[in-house]
């Protein structure tokens, strides 16, 4: 897997996720869990090209604070001649987004839950961060990442997803 060097950048980490995405590919994915609640996959954003210039000016300055945030260049989650396609790490980013920024609360309360809240500039989560959340709350999780593997297109992104449920579930 490549990685990119990381670096720890408090800063980056209370940068706010952008909330309103053009329509777009929705996925249903159903829960294991007791109450079997849907838990839907955010809607993937329109291409750049369909996107408003000032729809585009928001969301880069989002993907500013997610490569700061886990440590990493744009073409780690793009292929950047051709921002259009969806990468194994891209299908991996969405779900983190889903599943984490859609579901959980900063442990401080009034903070937004950013990538960074549990990155802090590396790609590898801090675990003195995923503690203050309560592994709990993540481990509840865990099906739904193993449900984005099920519906994860690139075969990289399947093997991830599953890996980082498997995190959870380890978590004690
Ligand atoms: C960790 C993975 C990741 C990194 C790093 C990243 N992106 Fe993204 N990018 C995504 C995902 C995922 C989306 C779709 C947005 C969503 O899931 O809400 C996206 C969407 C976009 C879009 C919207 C256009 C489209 O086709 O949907 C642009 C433009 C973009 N990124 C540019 C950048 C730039 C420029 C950088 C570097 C500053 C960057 N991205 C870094 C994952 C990433
Ligand atoms: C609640 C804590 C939390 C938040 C918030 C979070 N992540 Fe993660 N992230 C994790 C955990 C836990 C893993 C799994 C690490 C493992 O399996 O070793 C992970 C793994 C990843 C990976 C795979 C890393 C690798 O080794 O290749 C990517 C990419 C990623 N996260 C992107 C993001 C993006 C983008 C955001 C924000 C949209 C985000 N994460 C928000 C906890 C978080």
């Amino acid at each position: 897997m490549t990685r990119t060097p990381a670096h720890r950048s408090p800063a980056a980490t209370l940068l706010r996720p952008r909330a309103r995405l053009a329509p777009g590919l929705t996925l249903a994915l159903s829960l294991s869990l007791a109450a079997a609640l849907p838990v839907t996959l955010a809607p993937r954003p329109a291409p750049a090209h369909e996107l408003s210039k000032a729809e585009l000016k928001e969301i880069k300055k989002v993907m500013k604070t997610w490569a700061k945030a886990l440590g990493v260049k744009c073409g780690f989650c793009h292929n950047i001649r051709n921002f259009k396609e969806w990468t194994a790490h891209r299908e991996v980013a969405h779900a983190m987004k889903s599943v984490f920024l859609g579901k959980l609360k900063h442990p401080e309360a009034g903070k937004p839950m950013v990538c960074g809240t549990c990155h802090l500039g590396d790609l590898k989560p801090d675990p003195a961060a995923l503690s203050k959340i309560g592994h709990s709350k993540l481990k509840a999780l865990a099906p739904a990442f193993k449900a984005a593997a099920g519906k994860a297109k690139h075969a990289k992104a399947q093997a991830e997803l599953k890996e980082i449920a498997e995190h959870l579930e380890a978590l004690k």
